[in-house]
């Protein structure tokens, strides 16, 4: 069994497909999305359409909670008021351009999945925790943050995204991992300069043989980050020179 794990797209249709196309090329049985799909880039809606029309199974981010947060309350709401200036008028933007229907399918999303992978793997995903889209779970969380997860859930593999902070940590015979970002993720973090992007995207695998053996592959894939500058200017995204701004900074090399 091969299982992709894509997650934190944000609105990024160039990156969607090309992680796709690579997931296609490693022939994996099943896709899992985990969340944060939609605010922050240019293509929403495209995003949205491209899920549903693959039939690719997602959990609900945090942002996901925003956008149908400021749908129902106009963007009155003092948690919409409240949200950073950085994602705000994403989070505003997406609650506009979403129709009734795509909302509810939003707020219908689950906050878990658990998916028998085979007889020795089960996989627990997620956004940020196991039954919490919020939290921030990290590699180096304390050990009391992993041994409460081992005691209230059953799975072997826990997979999450939100932090866009890729990761694989074996602990007490469990898998933690974190999927990373399918939008344009982050190369690394560096103590002066903050987070240094990557000029492309990046996934999980998970394969399991079914007689107990596992291997977990991150990859990371190059993307045209000229077509992507093309996109966001012709987009109604707010926020866009900015966006565009970041994107031109980003080291090809
Ligand atoms: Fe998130």
């Amino acid at each position: 069994m091969k299982v992709a794990l894509i997650s934190d797209i944000h609105g990024n249709a160039a990156a969607l497909q090309n992680v796709l196309l690579d997931i296609k090329k490693e022939q994996a049985d099943k896709v899992f999305c985990l969340g944060d799909s939609y605010i922050n880039g240019p293509n929403p809606k495209e995003i949205y359409r491209i899920l549903k029309e693959q039939r690719i199974e997602s959990v609900r981010g945090n942002t996901e909670d925003f956008i149908i947060d400021a749908n129902r309350s106009n963007r009155n709401s003092e948690s919409y008021l409240k949200l950073k200036d950085a994602i705000r008028p994403s989070v505003g933007w997406c609650s506009e351009i979403f129709s009734n229907e795509e909302i509810v399918d939003l707020s219908r999303l689950p906050i878990d999945i658990i998916y028998k992978l085979d007889e020795y793997y089960q996989l627990h995903v997620f956004h940020a925790s196991p039954g919490d889209n919020r939290g921030i779970l990290k590699e180096n969380s304390d050990d009391a943050v992993f041994d409460t997860i081992i005691q209230q859930h059953q799975s072997q593999i826990f997979a999450g995204g939100h932090t866009h902070n890729t990761y694989v940590k074996r602990y007490k015979g469990r898998i933690f991992l974190n999927a990373g970002c399918s939008g344009i993720c982050m190369e690394r973090m560096d103590a002066e300069q903050g987070m240094i992007l990557y000029p492309g995207t990046e996934y999980m695998l998970i394969e399991t043989d079914g007689k107990g053996a596992i291997e977990i592959r991150h990859k990371r894939i190059r993307i045209d980050l000229a077509e992507l500058i093309f996109e966001v200017d012709n987009s109604g995204m707010p926020l866009k020179e900015k966006r565009m701004e970041m994107l031109m900074n980003i080291n090809t090399k």
